[in-house]
């Protein structure tokens, strides 16, 4: 691929992370109070979102960050945070998706944060996604599905995916935030997330899984060449 190309393609994919973000930006505003609590996931589209929220200049409580990355672009931001282990509500969530169904049920976990993702997602009033309409699917698990998993039970989940169907493949070089590995799983069955939910997380050694189906998303917004399309679930 040519440089000109690639500073093409990388131009087009960061304006639709920003429309998309900027919408989820308006909606908190239009009900963002001096108590409220902002819940900042992880990704390239969430790192977005942090910096419109700076440029705001709105008054809010806190955030409450889902890893290390997103709490070093809000130090950056001069955004105030708070850790997420003293967190009892959060009035928005904010995240980017892998995958989604217009149901409101997706995939996360690209960025393998996805533990601590679905703690605040489970936490909040409201949980708003941003992502280009790559991303709307009709039906999920074109993404191999991460899930975390702790280091010394990585052969014993290995063995348990497969008698499901699955095919995990170890994330190279990738460690959580947890000190945990991520199996990343092509080739299982999505078409009930929320069994499969369940069924995953009640493996020995499954620390949490991408699937957020039991939390899905309330308002997600999908943004293309067009602007922003809103999907609400119900
Ligand atoms: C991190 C995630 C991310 O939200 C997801 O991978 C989307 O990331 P990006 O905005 O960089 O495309 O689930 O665990």
């Amino acid at each position: 691929m040519s440089m000109a190309k690639r500073f093409i393609e990388m131009d087009s994919s960061d304006c639709l992370r920003t429309k998309a973000a900027k919408a989820a930006l308006d909606q908190v505003l239009s009900v963002l109070k001096p108590s409220s609590v902002i819940g900042i996931g992880t990704g390239a589209t969430v790192e977005i979102f942090i910096q419109l929220l700076k440029q705001s200049g709105a008054e809010f409580s806190h955030c409450v960050s889902s890893s290390e990355r997103s709490s070093k672009a809000l130090a950056a931001a001069g955004l105030a945070e708070q850790p997420i282990s003293s967190c009892e509500r959060i009035d928005f969530y904010v995240d980017g998706i892998d995958e989604g169904l217009s149901s409101g049920e997706t995939i996360k976990g690209g960025g393998a944060a996805l533990a601590r993702e679905k703690v605040l997602a489970t936490l909040a009033m409201s949980f708003i996604t941003i992502a280009d309409s790559d991303r709307l699917k009709l039906s999920l698990g074109a993404f191999p599905l991460p899930i975390e998993v702790l280091p010394a039970a990585e052969l014993a989940v290995t063995r348990a995916l497969q008698s499901l169907g699955g095919i995990p493949v170890r994330r190279e070089g990738c460690i959580t935030d947890n000190g945990n590995i991520i199996l990343d799983c092509a080739g299982l069955d999505l078409s009930e997330p929320q069994l499969l939910e369940t069924a995953l997380n009640s493996i020995p050694g499954v620390v949490e899984n991408g699937i957020f189906s039991c939390r899905k998303a309330d308002c997600m917004a999908f943004s293309d060449d067009d602007g922003v399309h809103w999907l609400a679930s119900n």
